[in-house]
């Protein structure tokens, strides 16, 4: 049981975990610290019944720290906890694009935990992708496994995955936000209005999810067989298809790791 959590940086990530966490009616302490934006954190304290906090009594006071600020900040998150006894805390990071070699580099004993979430967190529904760094326990991967398996689903996985995995479920709401984007627009385009098509694209989007959840059918089955030879499915999908939907989604994921790769050439030190 680990019952307190300590988040450095209070921004979007850390209120997709939070709100996760309370909506699944888990029972950890949480405390948030922000750089300077006090009345962010503040917004945090009166949404999610959680507690303001600093780095001294983070640390002191949290069995698991999270630190969950941009890329370019954690070295400096990492710099401040040198002057701290870590030798009884899981650290979790859920940057992307810092590799464990930056956290062994300047905490050696520490345990660490790479984390890539994603914002569907709040809704209970991340994929959490996991990395285990070298110092940690048994019993803090069961640490890590309480707080992402309440939110959602989780995969462990080797370091050198990572990338790949941030550029898959990671970044892969927003692929889904920009297909519905584009699809309402279509409708509108179609003679529908925005309401209209707004409630038709999300009621469709949300439908085919379960459908790919729920049935033991693999995508591309389940396409079929809403696919009749020469219907209208069928018109669209070859549009799709003539312009390259896959080569498109293959590059724009190639263009993710990409940049997932080169943060960790620029937070390497
Ligand atoms: N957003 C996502 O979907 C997602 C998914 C998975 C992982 N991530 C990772 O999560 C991390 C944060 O992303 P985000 O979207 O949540 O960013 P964000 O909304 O900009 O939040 C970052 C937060 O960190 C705080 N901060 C910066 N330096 C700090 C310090 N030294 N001490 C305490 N707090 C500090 C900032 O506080 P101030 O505002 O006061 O400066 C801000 O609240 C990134 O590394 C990203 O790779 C994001």
């Amino acid at each position: 049981m680990i019952q307190s959590i300590g988040f450095i940086g209070g921004g979007n990530i850390a209120e997709a975990i939070i709100g996760g966490l309370k909506k699944a009616d888990t029972h950890f302490q949480i405390r948030v610290s922000n750089r300077s934006n006090l009345e962010r954190l503040q917004n945090l304290v009166d949404t999610y019944a959680i507690s303001a906090s600093n780095l001294d009594d983070i640390v002191e006071n949290s069995r698991v720290i999270i630190i969950a600020v941009k890329p370019k900040d954690v070295l400096g998150v990492v710099k401040q906890l040198k002057n701290y006894k870590l030798s009884d805390k899981l650290i979790i990071s859920v940057a992307a694009g810092v590799a464990l070699k930056v956290f062994y580099k300047h905490l050696p004993d520490v345990a660490v935990i790479r984390a890539m979430p994603n914002t569907s967190t709040a809704v209970l529904h991340s994929m959490t992708g996991l990395v285990r760094g070298d110092n940690v326990t048994d019993e803090q991967v069961k640490m890590a496994e309480e707080i992402f398996s309440a939110t959602g689903h989780i995969m462990w996985i080797p370091e050198e995955k990572m990338n790949a995995l941030i550029s898959i479920s990671g970044s892969g709401p927003a692929y889904f936000y920009l297909f519905a984007e584009s699809l309402i627009k279509a409708g509108v385009h179609l003679g529908l209005s925005e309401a209209e098509a707004e409630v038709l694209v999300l009621e469709t989007l949300v439908g085919a999810g379960k459908m790919i959840a729920e049935s033991d059918k693999s995508p591309g089955r389940l396409r079929e067989e809403v696919t009749s030879p020469n219907g209208t499915t069928y018109a669209a999908l070859n549009v799709f298809t003539d312009d390259q939907l896959a080569l498109t989604v293959l590059k724009a994921t190639q263009a993710c790791a990409q940049r997932a790769e080169d943060l960790e050439g620029e937070n390497s030190d």
